[in-house]
């Protein structure tokens, strides 16, 4: 048998991302909610197909690998598509919902007994009386829910926990999840939570019910689609803070696909607030060192400002990024170093847990800060070379603006619209 030499492995992955045609990245049509990736929104989320195809690169070079990483898995994408492709799964992400959401995409649950349970579920849950003693405890909860929302709410919340085995709960929660985000009084357009305005609020009256029905019955298609691809492999997951993976053991992985946040939270995308009526309402069981839903963004990478400017990362690329935005504003730029130190952290960490000789797809966002681009890719590249990664091929996927409208918005900006950001870099890199 001939065994191929890693460089020899790297030149061949990227001569085969080099024939694509162009274009081939855009995915402009593509279904990005086939399978179960439909299950439920979520900031950011990684085009299925992009993970497919690096993936199936991947694979076509390396046939014997068996396991993927997503460190920063989100909503769970990369590890769908991992499993589809007969890899064993792990995520991890510090945002409990997020463990919840690739929990059920993950999941493959007997269709006949999601139906039958669906139908009890629904049968059970009018009968149901909740007066204002069984409201859920916590802050605001009248100022993003109507009344008569909270009560219907609350009676599937009681339904769930009494009538469904605990087995098959996650499915419910998830769209329960969905549910609690389309009928509260934030503007579902927005990743952000803002309060829908007078007027539109005064006219608001979510039929819950109704809305909880559709999202089941929508969820209910992808399940049965991934039931057909039984078995399916192992899936593993965490809610570790990517900084700190100790529960990992070293060379875990083959391979690794993820996309980490742009930047901090409190400037690009807020997870946390995102995820936080959701979680308050959901109340899940998690670790102490979890942080609480309002505090998620502040635990996220960058979530505290870093105290100087003085740093020894070693990349050239962000140091000179670094003094431009410091000579217009020295905080935006402690800002930015906050969020490229944790960064840094993280690398360490995934390079620790990965086998040498393995791949790490990366897909980021390169922002604006100060009219100063900040080269994510470029920096990582940078970064990771100390822990002993070799870059092997770095291009550009055009976001089609069809998939950038103003409701897919990272942005924290009130109605904003992603200006800074119409591609993204996808690199590979690999562990030697
Ligand atoms: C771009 S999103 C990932 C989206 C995912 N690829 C998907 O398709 O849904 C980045 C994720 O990083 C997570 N995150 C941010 N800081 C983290 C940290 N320090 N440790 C672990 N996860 C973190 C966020 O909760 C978020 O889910």
């Amino acid at each position: 048998m001939s065994v191929s030499l890693p460089y020899a492995v790297d030149d061949a992955i990227r001569q085969a991302i080099r024939q694509l045609p162009p274009g081939y990245w855009d995915f402009a049509t593509a279904d990005t909610k086939e399978w179960t990736h439909g299950y439920h929104s979520y900031p950011a989320m990684m085009i299925p197909q992009v993970a497919r195809s690096l993936i199936t690169i991947i694979q076509q070079h390396q046939p014997h690998i068996q396991t993927l990483f997503d460190p920063f898995m989100g909503s769970g994408t990369s590890l769908v598509e991992g499993l589809l492709a007969g890899l064993a799964v792990t995520g991890s992400d510090l945002n409990p919902l997020s463990r919840l959401l690739a929990q059920a995409k993950t999941t493959a649950w007997d269709p006949d007994l999601v139906q039958i349970t669906v139908d009890r579920v629904i049968r059970h849950v009018t009968q149901v009386s909740i007066s204002e003693a069984d409201w859920p405890q916590f802050d605001n909860l009248t100022f993003w829910f109507k009344p008569a929302v909270i009560t219907d709410l609350a009676r599937i919340k009681r339904t769930i926990e009494t009538t469904v085995n605990p087995a098959i709960r996650p499915f419910f929660w998830v769209a329960f999840s969905d549910t609690v985000r389309w009928v509260s009084n934030s503007r579902n357009a927005e990743f952000k939570l803002y309060r829908l305005d007078e007027p539109r609020l005064a006219a608001w009256n979510p039929d819950v019910l109704a809305t909880f029905q559709k999202v089941l019955a929508r969820n209910q298609v992808g399940n049965a689609r991934l039931f057909g691809r039984r078995p399916l492999p192992p899936v593993s997951l965490h809610d570790s803070n990517a900084m700190d993976l100790s529960g990992i053991l070293g060379e875990s992985f083959d391979v690794m696909v993820t996309s980490p946040p742009y930047g901090d939270s409190r400037t690009t995308v807020a997870y946390g607030q995102f995820s936080r009526l959701s979680l308050q309402w959901l109340n899940l069981p998690i670790k102490e060192t979890t942080p609480a839903p309002n505090k998620l963004d502040q635990a996220m990478l960058g979530g505290q400002a870093a105290r100087a400017l003085a740093h020894d990362l070693p990349s050239p690329m962000l140091q000179a990024a670094l003094a431009a935005i410091a000579a217009v504003d020295p905080n935006r730029a402690r800002d930015v170093l906050s969020f490229y130190q944790d960064l840094d952290v993280t690398l360490r960490e995934i390079a620790r847990v990965m086998r040498s000789g393995g791949y790490q797809c990366w897909v980021v966002g390169n922002r604006t800060v100060k009219k100063v681009q900040l080269l994510t890719d470029q920096i990582i590249i940078e970064l990771s070379r100390r822990y002993g990664l070799v870059p092997v091929v770095d291009f550009t996927r055009v976001i089609p603006n069809k998939r950038m409208p103003k409701e897919n918005s990272p942005s924290n900006q009130v109605g904003a619209k992603v200006t800074t950001m119409n591609g993204e870099q996808i690199f590979i890199l690999r562990k030697q």
